[in-house]
């Protein structure tokens, strides 16, 4: 582990904010069927019904970005937005806010070691944030691939590429777990915030292993837990769609990436995420919520790095 930080929780006005409980939604995600009831398929219907609701809102209220300075959409109050776990991306090569829906909660371009000419495949690539990112370091030589399951941002992406006037970044819509993309074509993978969101990480880092080429490698911000959720947390859909009850712990997804077949796996970065309390309430009475901090419970965003041999 190289370096753990601890993320800045804010909770302001018109802030940028979007993956994370209560993401993007002024209405209840939670239906009376609690999400470990749920299948796999139930699960991806919440997801991309709710970042169709990211995307559309985006398009709707700013047209650069979802929750910007004309609209506060990512909160369940109008006039409050919550950063949880997305980190800054406006100093990188190639960014575009257009793209930056604040939805991740890592820099996994930061540790991917991109070349340029190389073919990048970003796993869940929302608006496109990382993908025009890895296109700076990829060059004109290089392709990017970006994948989404879900349309609005898959159409989002492809107007954002179209207008930077991109011919080698494309946006397919498709599943992680069965992507439309040859054995070996990667050198690198990236992803930011999607495998959480993944009910099946198995069939997802399987697919990961086949789409990857020999001695290519993938950099992967994600959640993980420690600790257990209470289960008023882990069966409601909004925590589902908001990266947390659909995390694992640490331990089991790096035993999920070794059962794929990579190798060399090193957590480039760790940062402990803090939820405010406000957001716990809406489950959790005051005095559970005491109860649940003491528990040694915790979130954090890891970037992954691992090599398929
Ligand atoms: C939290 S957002 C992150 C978006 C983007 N990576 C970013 O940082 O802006 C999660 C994205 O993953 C997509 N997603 C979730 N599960 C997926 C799956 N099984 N297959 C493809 N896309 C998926 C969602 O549609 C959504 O756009």
């Amino acid at each position: 582990m190289n370096t753990t930080e601890e993320v800045r929780t804010s909770k302001t006005k018109n802030e940028k904010s979007c993956c994370g409980p209560e993401c993007c939604s002024d209405e209840n995600t939670d239906t009376d069927v609690a999400v470990d009831e749920k299948s796999e398929a139930e699960l991806k219907e919440i997801v991309k019904e709710q970042y169709s609701k990211v995307a559309l809102a985006s398009n709707e209220s700013n047209e650069s970005s979802c929750c910007g300075t004309t609209s506060s959409c990512c909160s369940t109050d109008s006039s409050v937005g919550y950063t949880i776990m997305a980190d800054e991306y406006k100093d990188l090569k190639g960014y575009n806010p257009d793209a930056d829906l604040g939805l991740g909660c890592g820099l996994p371009t930061q540790f991917a070691r991109i070349k340029e000419g190389d073919t990048v495949v970003d796993l869940g690539s929302g608006a496109g944030n990382d993908c025009f990112v890895a296109r700076a370091e990829t060059g004109e030589k290089g392709r990017v691939i970006g994948i989404d399951m879900t349309p609005a941002m898959i159409d989002k992406a492809k107007v954002n590429a179209e207008k930077l006037g991109f011919s080698n970044v494309e946006f397919h819509l498709a599943e992680i777990e069965n992507m439309p993309i040859e054995n070996n074509t990667a050198d690198v993978v990236v992803s930011n915030c999607v495998l959480n969101l993944v009910p099946n990480k198995t069939a997802a880092f399987a697919e990961v292993y086949r789409i990857m080429k020999p001695g290519g490698h993938f950099s992967i911000s994600d959640i993980v837990l420690s600790g257990e959720l209470p289960a008023k947390i882990r069966t409601a859909a909004s925590m589902y769609a908001g990266c947390v009850s659909g995390a694992v712990k640490k331990e089991e997804y790096i035993d999920i990436i070794k059962n794929a077949g990579f190798v060399n796996i090193i957590i480039q970065k760790e940062k402990h995420i803090t939820v405010p309390d406000d957001i716990y309430f809406d489950y959790l009475t005051k005095e559970e919520v005491t109860e649940f901090k003491k528990s040694g419970f915790g979130i954090f965003s890891i970037t992954v790095y691992a090599e398929k041999a």
